[in-house]
């Protein structure tokens, strides 16, 4: 069993338009932090939202921890691939900020007061500790990133997509993101235009050209 992520000739189609993803292949190593560029409309979110069976693929294959990800098994492989979207308005569903992080733990049975600790710790570290009983509706948009982070890491899953995850976020909270995501000892796939994040974080590049990997 080979671990970690192996995508084989994805292609992705909306509708009848020309694929948004076209034969791409790449592997991702256990703990390897890659940076996911190219210009907009490329096809970045793209490839996140496959990665999670969000979008299904027209053709090839994606296989986590040597198994094919398919219809039967997408629900267990999706708790071990977390996505952070690039818009957190689609992330965050929930009324209250503590009910929206704490919806992963409790839904995978997490007793009540380990979730309670879990989230207090992440929370500190992306320096949103006070917000638990705020809105999200009435969050400010770096706010609202940060809130959709905590939700994904407190699953500690074992690959993190992150799509465009420093955007809106000001000085203190990018350097503190980049901290935490330098810390993390998980897989991830970062989605940005941010270069000067991308070469701190991440030791490779998958560049996307109109749809293809740029090798
Ligand atoms: N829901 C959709 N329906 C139809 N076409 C879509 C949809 N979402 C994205 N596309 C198209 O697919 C292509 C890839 O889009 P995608 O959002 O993956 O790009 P991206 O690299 O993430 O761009 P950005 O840097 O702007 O976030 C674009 O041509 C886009 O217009
Ligand atoms: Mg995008």
């Amino acid at each position: 069993m080979a671990p970690g992520l192996e995508v084989t000739g994805l292609t992705v189609r909306y509708g009848d338009s020309p694929p948004a993803l076209s034969d791409v292949s790449f592997s991702l190593r256990p703990g390897e932090k890659v940076a996911l560029t190219g210009n907009n409309g490329a096809g970045k979110s793209t490839l996140l939202l496959a990665l999670v069976g969000i979008l299904k693929p027209e053709k090839g294959e994606i296989v986590f921890n040597g198994q094919k990800l398919d219809r039967n098994n997408l629900a267990a492989l999706r708790k071990n691939i977390g996505l952070v979207l690039q818009n957190p308005d689609d992330q965050l569903f929930m009324p209250s900020v503590y009910d929206d992080i704490a919806f992963g733990p409790r839904s995978h049975g997490k007793p009540e007061e380990e979730t309670r600790q879990v989230i207090h710790g992440v929370m500190e570290k992306l320096g949103i500790s006070g917000l638990e009983e705020r809105l999200n509706g009435r969050l400010s948009g770096g706010e609202k990133r940060l809130v959709s982070l905590a939700g994904v890491l407190v699953m500690a899953p074992d690959i993190l997509l992150l799509d465009e995850p420093a955007a809106f976020l000001d000085p203190p909270s990018r350097s503190r993101l980049i901290g935490i995501l330098a810390d993390l000892p998980q897989a991830m796939i970062l989605a940005t235009h941010d270069r000067d994040l991308a070469e701190t974080l991440c030791g490779r590049e998958l560049r996307l050209e109109r749809g293809h990997l740029d090798t």
